[in-house]
């Protein structure tokens, strides 16, 4: 019987060799996605744009990998920035985001020359445009709209409906006359609108729906300022494959869509091409990661439930707790054996949600034995936590049979380091 081979290695030698828990990453399958992303997006359509959104997953090697790929990137944070620029990556490649961006995080993007802030409210236009003064520089905006869109993901990842905390309402912006004071400021250049939608999403329509609603937002802000946007910026949100889901969709499936009505948009109004950005995080890194983990105790209930407990769980993966996330699990060492009973894979921590996969069947498991988790590339190293005061597990990059350490196991010493006694 053969062990589970993941991009040329065998995972059971990985677990053996690193340890368990172990998040193992594989660069031919961030590759393969992003050759997806150039043929089917980036050489198709003139003057386009993809930022890989570091928070599905970042580290300094995952962004030499993507920055030497030509990606740019989206952050949102100053831990995110200073990640990137650590990995060498040109500012002018950077999208910075967020809902909160503090004082010190604007001044930091500004001071590296970020080449587009996204701002999300008025008073961080205000901030922005009285920081750069400040600084004698002039920043590249974009406004993030709200679309209102209900998204069939899960609500704590949905994002362009109108009671979200990201954006600001088309409707408020054109009654404000919002958009008349940012184009009259001085320090501040906007080049267009972006929208995010939501994450995980499987099914095209909130994407289309987005789409449509900007152009129409974009036709009256023609008509009523003149200003004709020379960037729009997509979001990202395509939908990947967890347990029980059909195979993820091609990129195209939203991005073609949407293109065509933003090509059809400008035919119509007569006006140029804008530029136009996509953001995928999750469609890049998540099938290109499983994460190890070895059994421990097994139980079964007396309400006839079988725990099968890892050694990992919540700090190294809260999606299912947070989010009821799906994850296929399996046996490494048992590849082809049947399967024999239903079992629930559980964390180890002191919390009865912490559960990693419910009601998974599986072959005959016992102590000692290996479990990959599928699709964990992205949102689990980069939710990790010490919850319990567990180390956060390695990090190996593979590739065709070779694998390389790139972040080490956290130790007990790592946990107290920062303490000061
Ligand atoms: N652009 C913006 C502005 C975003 O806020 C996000 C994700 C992305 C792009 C990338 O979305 P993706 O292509 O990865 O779906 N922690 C949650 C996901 C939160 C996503 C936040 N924003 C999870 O584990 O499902």
């Amino acid at each position: 019987m053969t062990n589970y081979i993941f991009d040329g290695c065998d995972t059971v030698k990985l677990a053996e060799k690193y340890g368990t828990p172990l998040y193992v990453i594989s660069e031919s399958h961030i590759i393969e996605r992003i050759d997806e992303i150039k043929r089917d997006f980036l050489d198709k359509y003139p003057n386009t744009k993809a930022v890989y959104a570091c928070k599905a997953l970042q580290t300094v090697g995952i962004c030499k990998l993507i920055d030497k790929e030509g990606l740019g990137f989206d952050v949102v944070s100053g831990g995110e920035l200073y990640t990137a620029i650590r990995a060498g990556v040109s500012p002018s490649k950077i999208v910075f985001h967020g809902n909160n961006k503090t004082y010190d995080e604007c001044k930091m993007a500004i001071d590296c020359g970020v080449g587009t802030i996204v701002c999300d409210s008025i008073s961080e236009l205000i901030m922005l445009n009285d920081l750069a003064g400040e600084m004698n520089k002039r920043v590249e905006i974009l406004f993030r709209i709200t679309p209102g869109v209900n998204s069939h993901t899960h609500e704590y990842i949905s994002t362009g409906h109108h009671e979200s905390k990201f954006g600001i309402s088309p409707k408020i912006l054109l009654e404000g006359r919002l958009l008349e004071s940012a184009l009259s400021m001085q320090n501040v250049l906007l080049k267009g609108f972006h929208f995010h939608v939501g994450s995980q999403l499987t099914d095209n329509s909130s994407h289309i729906f987005a789409v449509k609603k900007l152009l129409e937002f974009i036709k009256e802000v023609i008509n009523i300022t003149g200003f004709i946007p020379s960037e729009l910026n997509l979001g990202g949100g395509y939908g990947i494959q967890y347990r029980d889901d059909p195979p993820r969709k091609p990129l195209s499936y939203y991005t073609d869509p949407m293109m065509e009505e933003i090509i059809t948009f400008c035919n119509n109004e007569n006006i140029k091409l804008p530029t136009v950005t996509i953001e995928p995080g999750r469609f890049i890194v998540g099938e290109a990661g499983i994460t190890l983990y070895q059994v421990g105790t097994i139980k079964t209930t007396l309400g006839g439930r079988t725990f099968v407990s890892v050694d990992g769980g919540f700090p190294d993966n809260p999606r299912t707790a947070l989010y009821h996330a799906k994850y296929d699990a399996i046996a490494i060492e048992k590849m082809g054996e049947p399967n024999q009973s239903l079992v629930t894979i559980a964390g180890k921590c002191c919390e009865s949600g912490d559960i990693l996969v419910w009601d998974i069947p599986m072959p005959e498991l016992k102590r000692g034995d290996y479990i990959a988790l599928l699709s964990t590339g992205a949102y689990n190293y980069s939710m990790s936590s010490n919850y319990n005061r567990i180390p956060r597990p390695a990090l190996v990059m593979v590739k065709e049979g070779k694998d390389r350490l790139s972040l080490r196991r956290e130790t007990y010493e790592d946990l107290i380091s920062k303490e000061i006694f």
